[in-house]
C-alpha cells in the first residue's frame, strides 16, 4: 500500500510526525505502508508557487490513501485566492472526488470534564457527521467580487457565491449516510435550511427519495439553525447527521467541543471506491505552531479511520483507537484537554505515549 503524506502548514508537520510514528510501528508488524511526503497548502506555494503542486497531486492520485495535516497561515492570507493554501485543499478534494466527509464526534469518558458542556450532557456522546465535501457554496459558480450600482446610484463592491447542489450529488452522499446509519443506531438526521433556500428544498426532497431504499432507518429533517442549538442542548439525540459542505463545516467544529477539543476530531474523505484522504478537522493553528503543544490525537485517529475505511483492516483501526483510549485513561493530556491532576504532555510526548500503548 502507498500512502501520500502531506503535512502542510502550521502545526501540520508536528501532528503528522506523530501519526507517522504510529504508522512506523504498524509497518514493523503487519501490512507494509510505503510513505512518501509532499508539500501542500502554504508549503506547496513556497516550494512551487502552487498550493497543490502538480507533483503532489500526481503522488496523491497514485497512492492508495492520503494523510493530510492542515493548511493555511496568516502569511498567505493576502495572496490571490487561487494561490492560497485553502484552495489547494479544496482542489485536492475535488480532483480526487472525495465527496463524502465522515467526521465522528466521540467523547472519551475521561474527557467529559474537558468539554465546556456539563458532563451529563456529553457523557456517552457518539455522533457521526457526514458532510458533503465537493459541492455547495464552496465550488458554486458564479462567484466573485465586482462593482455594481449601489443605493445612491454610485458603483460599489458586491461579493457573491452560489449555493448549488445537483440531485446526483445529494443522492450519492445520502446513500453513504444511510449506509453508515444502517451500521450504527439506524437514525439519520438531514440538516438543511429548506424554509429559505431552494438548494436545501431539493436536498430535503432527494434525501426523502433515497430513504425509500432504507426502510429500517428512521429519517428526520432539521433546519441548520435548530441543529446548531440542539447540538448543545441535547447532543445525544443524534446518531448520524448528513448535511451539505458549509453547514457540515460549521456543525463539525461545534460538535468537536462536545468531545473536549477540536484536537480530538479525525475525519475521512472518501470517493465512490473508499479511496480516501484522512485529516484532522482542525486547521493549522498558527497561534500554537512550532511550540510542540498541539494535540496530535485527531491526526492519529485519522490514521485509524484510514485502516478502517480504505484498508478494510478493522483490527488495526481498533488497535490504534484502543491505544488512544489507553493514553487518555492513563491521564496523558496535551494543553487543550488538560484538567487538574492529569499529566501534561507535549505533542511529541503524546505521540510517544500512543506508540508505547500500542
Ligand atoms: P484552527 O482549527 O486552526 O484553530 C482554531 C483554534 O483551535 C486555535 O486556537 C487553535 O490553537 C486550536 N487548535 C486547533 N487544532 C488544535 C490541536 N490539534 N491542538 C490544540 N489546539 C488546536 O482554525 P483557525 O484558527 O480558524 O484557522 C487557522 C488556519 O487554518 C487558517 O488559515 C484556516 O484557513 C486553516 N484551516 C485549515 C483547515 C484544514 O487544513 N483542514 C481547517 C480549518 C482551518
Ligand atoms: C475544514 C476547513 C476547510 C473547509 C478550509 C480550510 C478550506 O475548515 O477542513 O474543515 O472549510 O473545508
Ligand atoms: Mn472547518
Amino acid at each position: 500500500m502507498k500512502l501520500a503524506v502531506l503535512p502542510g502548514d502550521g502545526i501540520g508537520p508536528e501532528i503528522v510526525a506523530q501519526a507517522v510514528k504510529v504508522l512506523e510501528v504498524l509497518n514493523k508488524d503487519g501490512m507494509k505502508i510505503e510513505m512518501e511526503h509532499a508539500p501542500i497548502g502554504g508549503a506547496g506555494y513556497d516550494a512551487a508557487r502552487d498550493p497543490l503542486p502538480e507533483a503532489t497531486l500526481k503522488l496523491a492520485r497514485a497512492a492508495d490513501a492520503v494523510l493530510l495535516g492542515a493548511v493555511g497561515g496568516p502569511q498567505y492570507d493576502t495572496l490571490d485566492r487561487p494561490l492560497r493554501p485553502e484552495r489547494g485543499l479544496l482542489r485536492i478534494r475535488k480532483e480526487l472526488n472525495l465527496f463524502a466527509n465522515l467526521r465522528p464526534a466521540l467523547l472519551y469518558p475521561e474527557l467529559a470534564s474537558a468539554s465546556t458542556l456539563k458532563p451529563e450532557v456529553v457523557a456517552g456522546l457518539d455522533i457521526m457527521i457526514v458532510r458533503e465535501l465537493t459541492g455547495d457554496v464552496y465550488f458554486g459558480q458564479p462567484r466573485g467580487i465586482e462593482m455594481r450600482p449601489g443605493p445612491d446610484g454610485r458603483a460599489e463592491r458586491v461579493g457573491f457565491n452560489t449555493m448549488i447542489y445537483s440531485e446526483s450529488e445529494i443522492r450519492r452522499v445520502a446513500h453513504v449516510a444511510f449506509g453508515i446509519a444502517m451500521k450504527r443506531g439506524k437514525r439519520l438526521c438531514s440538516v438543511e435550511k429548506a424554509n429559505v433556500l431552494e438548494c436545501s428544498e431539493l436536498w430535503r426532497e432527494v434525501v426523502l427519495e433515497v430513504a425509500r431504499d432504507y426502510p429500517e432507518v428512521e429519517l428526520s429533517s432539521m433546519y441548520v439553525d435548530n441543529a446548531a442549538m440542539q447540538l448543545v442542548r441535547n447532543p445525544k439525540q443524534f446518531d448520524v447527521i448528513v448535511t451539505g459542505n458549509i453547514f457540515g463545516d460549521i456543525l463539525s467544529d461545534q460538535a468537536s467541543m462536545l468531545s473536549g477539543s477540536i484536537g480530538m476530531l479525525p475525519s475521512a474523505s472518501l470517493d465512490e471506491n473508499n479511496k480516501g484522504m484522512y485529516e484532522p478537522i482542525h486547521g493549522s493553528a498558527p497561534d500554537i505552531a512550532g511550540k510542540d503543544i498541539a494535540n496530535p490525537l485527531a491526526t492519529i485517529l485519522s490514521v485509524a479511520m484510514m485502516y478502517r475505511y480504505t484498508f478494510a483492516d478493522a483490527a488495526t483501526a481498533d488497535r490504534i483507537e484502543n491505544a488512544v483510549k489507553k493514553v487518555i485513561a492513563q491521564g496523558y493530556r496535551t494543553a487543550d484537554i488538560y484538567t487538574e491532576g492529569c499529566k501534561k504532555v507535549s505533542c511529541n510526548q503524546m505521540g510517544d505515549a500512543v506508540v508505547a500503548a500500542m
